[in-house]
């Protein structure tokens, strides 16, 4: 068993966004602690504030009061140099959808985080090709992304996020756009790729079903987080 530490923590977040003279207050103080080897998920209604606090939480965003800890160190105090470093190494993502190079062959995609990480070519793709078979998708990895279906699409980002082995991977409703078996499929294996590196999952979502799946189920209402429900 690997041992659990906090990987992310996050305390009272807040996050204006302002145009003209019209300020929204898109989360209101969040707060959230993310082990390794645990799938966090994240629920509420649309606009209630989950793509805002999952921007925040890995770094894509900074708030505008609150703090942000990933790996023991405060993200706020980072230069750009080293902040981007962070988030090659240690934080992967998953989006709804055109997730992928088109340009690029399904393993090239998959590769492409090890290659901007310094690993030789030839090596990253034999890395991406054995993450694709763990996604049963070996059998794509010489394809192009608009050969694959969108639930094999999904699958190969996930393999992506996971890849460089991150402590932590984040999936924005990443079954959004998926029919319900797809959406199961690409669920199980960011459960899998996630859980079995040791790393820490937050999986953002609408359906209840999918997050119904995690060990930690958090509640995003109107900027706030009203429930954090933690299965024994
Ligand atoms: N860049 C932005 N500029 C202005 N308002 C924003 C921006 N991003 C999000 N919002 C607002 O913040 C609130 C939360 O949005 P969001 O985090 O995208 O919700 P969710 O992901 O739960 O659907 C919404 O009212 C949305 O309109
Ligand atoms: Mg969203």
């Amino acid at each position: 068993m690997l041992e659990k530490k906090v990987v992310l923590r996050a305390e009272d977040v807040r996050r204006e966004f302002t145009s003209g003279d019209t300020v929204v207050e898109a989360l209101k103080g969040c707060s959230l602690e993310v082990s390794s080897g645990e799938l966090v998920a994240i629920v509420g209604k649309s606009g209630s504030g989950k793509s805002t606090f999952a921007n925040i939480l890995s770094g894509l965003d900074r708030p505008t009061s609150g703090t942000v800890t990933l790996m023991d160190r405060d993200l706020a105090e980072l230069d750009e140099t080293e902040a981007a470093r962070m988030r090659a190494r240690e934080i992967g993502f998953v989006l709804q959808k055109d997730n992928l190079v088109p340009s690029l062959t399904i393993a090239e995609n998959v590769a492409a985080p090890l290659v901007m990480g310094g690993m030789k070519l030839s090596a990253a793709l034999e890395k991406a090709r054995r993450a694709l078979d763990e996604v049963g998708l070996g059998h794509r990895a010489e394809q192009w992304p608009a050969q694959v279906s969108g639930g094999e699409a999904q699958r190969a980002a996930v393999a992506r996020a996971c890849v460089s082995e991150p402590a932590i991977v984040f999936a924005d409703e990443p079954t959004g756009a998926l029919d319900e078996e797809n959406g199961r499929q690409v669920q199980e294996i960011f459960r899998k790729l996630v859980l079995t590196t040791g790393a820490a999952g937050v999986i953002i979502t609408h359906d209840l079903d999918l997050a119904a799946g995690a060990d930690v189920v958090v509640t995003v209402a109107d900027g706030v987080v009203v429930s954090t429900e933690r299965k024994a």
